[in-house]
């Protein structure tokens, strides 16, 4: 059994009046490592992996393979931030013992934490904390309970659902996650959790009033080509710039301008003559084309 990683029980405790803290999605080597590099607090893999690296429909078509491959992959690139594993869709469901065994399965591929979507899953999430793997409970908009793509919309807009959610919040607190994902949900609803329970409080879609802001690293960078939902703001729009790039480097390719003289390897004047009068004799040419 290892000691437990402090850095859990300092983001568990993290006072509220210390800055927001920042958590972004990334979901192989090189984005972890941009977002490793750029500062954020928490790395997460996200099943949005399914939608955004996977081109599925949605986020319950990942498989644990899938998402665990990424993960190892994230790992790899994540030197200060906290790794948090998203436990896909059918892989923690059926028993403590699934859970269990999914969560340590993220843990063997360098997580830290695990991330549990909904409070309908509260002995899995009490099973994990007890099995030594610290979670970060996941409120509000479930993706993974949105049968078709109309049912990725606010909650808690009318006041029964937003204290069923304001409930759920409370009971994964009660229940020993570190943390709490609180997603597409009004700011009122976020506020009055945030103030109930003594774990940080990480919003998408939550508005400010939270501990923290998370994103989807495809959507802060603007390397979508679809709507996004209202509460993204991109920082950048790299798809364009891919596009340009990429069609600079066709069109100099097509024009011959790409590869110069400077990107090319050279060799010994007198190993190109010895290769030259080699190669004539020991490869005698094929028939010459137009
Ligand atoms: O999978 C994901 O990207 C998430 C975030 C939206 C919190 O769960």
């Amino acid at each position: 059994m290892t000691a437990p990683d402090p850095r859990i029980a300092e983001l568990a405790s993290r006072p509220r009046t210390s800055p927001p803290l920042v958590m972004l999605t990334a979901y192989d080597f090189g984005s972890a490592r941009i977002a490793d590099a750029a500062g954020v607090d928490l790395v997460l893999v996200g099943d949005s992996a399914a939608t955004v690296m996977l081109g599925l429909s949605s986020t319950r078509d990942i498989s644990l393979d899938e998402l665990l491959m990424l993960t190892r992959a994230a790992r790899r690139g994540t030197t200060n931030a906290l790794l948090v594993g998203d436990l896909p869709f059918g892989s923690y469901e059926s028993s403590d013992a699934q859970a269990v065994a999914t969560a340590r399965g993220f843990g063997e591929a360098g997580c830290d934490l695990v991330k549990v979507e909904g409070a309908v899953a509260l002995p899995r999430v009490r099973a994990i904390i007890a099995s030594g793997m610290p979670v970060i409970g996941h409120v509000g908009l479930l993706p993974q309970g949105a049968a078709t793509p109309a049912d990725l919309r606010a909650r808690g807009r009318i006041a029964d659902e937003a204290l069923a959610i304001v409930g759920g919040a409370v009971a994964l607190a009660g229940a020993g996650c570190s943390a709490l994902v609180v997603e597409a949900v009004p700011s009122p609803v976020a506020e009055a959790i945030s103030i109930r329970i003594a774990i940080p409080v990480i919003g998408i879609g939550a508005g400010a009033a939270v501990g923290g802001q998370v994103l989807v690293y495809h959507d802060l960078l603007g390397l979508g080509d679809g709507r996004t939902p209202k509460f993204v703001r991109p920082y950048a729009s790299l798809r364009n710039d891919a596009i340009a790039a990429v069609r600079a480097y066709a069109s100099d390719v097509r024009a011959r301008r790409f590869p110069t003289r400077s990107e090319e390897y050279g060799m010994p004047e007198a190993e190109r003559v010895a290769f030259e009068e080699r190669v004539a004799s020991e490869f005698p040419g094929p028939a010459m084309r137009a």
